[in-house]
């Protein structure tokens, strides 16, 4: 099994070069909140993408500056919260499956749902799982310390479905899953209206973070021994600084990139229709800044783009990949994809594939359409029928995995920069990303490399990873 991480603490207010660097737990500092529920303790199960598992470290650290302890699985804890994604269908009813295991079990558990379920499905979420106490989106996590206090005073339906906010949500505390690399959420909601999504209705206007708030976070990270930041938005690239330095997305990445003590920069998940050339020049001329960009392309046909209210045609956004191709350093690409999007005929999805093969991508998630509640899609004619679906999806996949096996290939006798991540012990082997979030599991005489960057020899190469050998 892959060793993990333990779990680190880092505190708003903790000093930057407070001891505790690499691994060691900080403290919450003197000055948090009073506990006020000493003894209760907490699980929180997290489905959906990074915004989401960072928003449970910082629900976490509400929770802790509470005086809740985490518990070491759901079955113990008092408090049991899921945070939930929605953005289809599979996942949200992975989540009322969940919901349904409690069903008729008596216990103690305050069971709560959080996140963009919760917020979607409202007060129905009471009514399909009555035993659940807690309900909250988040847009209305700043009220989590006000609504857990009404729960532990007898509240039995607590609500917090606000989504008109502009306001973003801090903590006191985060309790990071990871000691090396930390997530920082610089922009949240969204404005675009993609006809397929429901991310705009489940967390609300983008509203993007002080400059200030985020360089002091990065500072404050890099004191506690973190080397890799991870700048989080669901359109992070339209960050527009509200304070009077009114920084832009690519002035926010180079000064977080000179932050002493980080090594490496990523952000995710840029929009094409915001990225700019000063970003591109901005990677191109900073090498902490890593050397990737996932840039969702969703559909290679200019009608289903139209359908979908991109906002770009094929031919713009192959016009601002051939900005990053002409950089004079290499940037890693990935995208997302949607294929059986209503109205998607053989020969738009055609287009899909012929857009990979140009682009050639080094990783592609790539989806089947799912219909979402509140979503002009939703209720479009001409559906693709599921096998149809299922089956571009299989052709999809198996051209990419050819396209990625090619790429990795070429990457056979180079030598690369590895941030170990996992300890594979019964594979006797360690793995990590490269700066252009490659996996490169690789062997080693070495002991406890987690957190290390080494230098790796590449000896093979599949379509999804490649091997290597740690260059002493
Ligand atoms: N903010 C990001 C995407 C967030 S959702 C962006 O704008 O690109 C992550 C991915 O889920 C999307 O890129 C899309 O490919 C996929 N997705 C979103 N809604 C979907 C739906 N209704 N059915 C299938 N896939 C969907
Ligand atoms: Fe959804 Fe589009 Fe916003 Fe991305 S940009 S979160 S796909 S609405
Ligand atoms: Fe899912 Fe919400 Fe993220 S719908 S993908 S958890 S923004």
């Amino acid at each position: 099994m892959a060793k993990t991480f333990d779990v680190a603490i880092e505190a708003l207010e903790s000093s930057p070069d407070a001891p505790g660097a690499s691994g060691e737990i900080l403290a919450a500092p003197a000055r948090a909140p009073l506990p006020v529920a000493a003894g209760k303790s907490f699980f929180i199960e997290t489905f959906g993408c990074q915004m989401n598992v960072h928003d449970s470290e910082k629900v976490a650290g509400v929770l802790l500056a509470r005086g809740y302890h985490p518990a070491d699985k759901a079955a113990d804890a008092d408090l049991m919260l899921y945070n939930t994604c929605s953005i289809r269908e599979k996942a949200a009813q992975k989540v009322f499956s969940r919901l349904g295991e409690w069903r008729g079990v008596t216990h103690s558990k305050t069971i709560g749902v959080i996140g963009c379920l919760a917020q979607q499905e409202g007060e129905e979420i009471f009514e399909r799982a009555p035993w659940v106490s807690l309900v909250c989106g988040s847009a209305s996590y700043r009220r989590l310390p006000e609504l857990v206090a009404e729960l532990e005073s007898g509240g039995k339906r607590v609500m917090g479905l606000d989504l008109d906010t502009d306001e973003t949500f801090e903590t006191e505390i985060t309790r990071r899953d990871n000691r090396f690399r930390a997530y920082i959420t610089i922009i949240e909601g969204c404005d675009y209206a993609c006809s397929y999504c429901v991310v705009p209705h489940t967390r609300g206007p983008e509203r993007s973070r002080p400059s200030d708030a985020v360089l002091n976070e990065a500072r404050r990270l890099a004191g506690a021994g973190y080397t890799e930041i991870q700048l989080l938005g669901q359109t992070v690239n339209s960050y527009c600084d509200p304070s009077s330095r009114a920084l832009n997305f690519s002035q926010l990445l180079r000064e977080v990139a000179g932050v002493s003590g980080i090594r490496r920069v990523r952000f995710t998940t840029s929009h094409p229709n915001d990225l700019t050339r000063e970003i591109i020049d901005a990677i191109d001329s900073t090498p902490v800044l890593c050397d990737h960009i996932h840039l969702p392309v969703q559909s290679g046909s200019t009608r289903i783009l139209r359908d979908m209210r991109r906002t770009y045609t094929r031919e713009q956004y192959l016009e601002k990949i051939s900005w990053i191709r002409a950089a004079s350093r290499p940037i890693s690409l990935t995208t997302d994809v949607i294929v059986g999007f209503p109205g998607e005929t053989a020969a738009d999805f055609e287009e899909s594939i012929t857009l990979l093969e140009t682009v050639g991508y080094d990783g592609v998630f790539s989806f089947s359409y799912s219909p979402r509640p509140n979503t002009s899609a939703g209720s479009m004619p001409d559906a693709v029928p599921e096998p149809e679906k299922s089956r571009r999806l299989a052709v999809l996949q198996e051209r990419q995995r050819q396209i990625q096996a090619a790429r990795n290939e070429k990457a056979v006798g180079e030598t690369h920069g590895v941030l170990v991540d996992t300890h594979h012990a019964s594979r006797n082997q360690w793995a990590g990303r490269t700066t252009s979030n490659r996996i490169v599991n690789f062997t080693s005489p070495r002991q406890n490399l987690l957190g290390e960057y080494i230098q790796a020899r590449i000896t093979r190469s599949g379509p999804f990873s490649l091997i290597g050998e740690e260059l002493l």
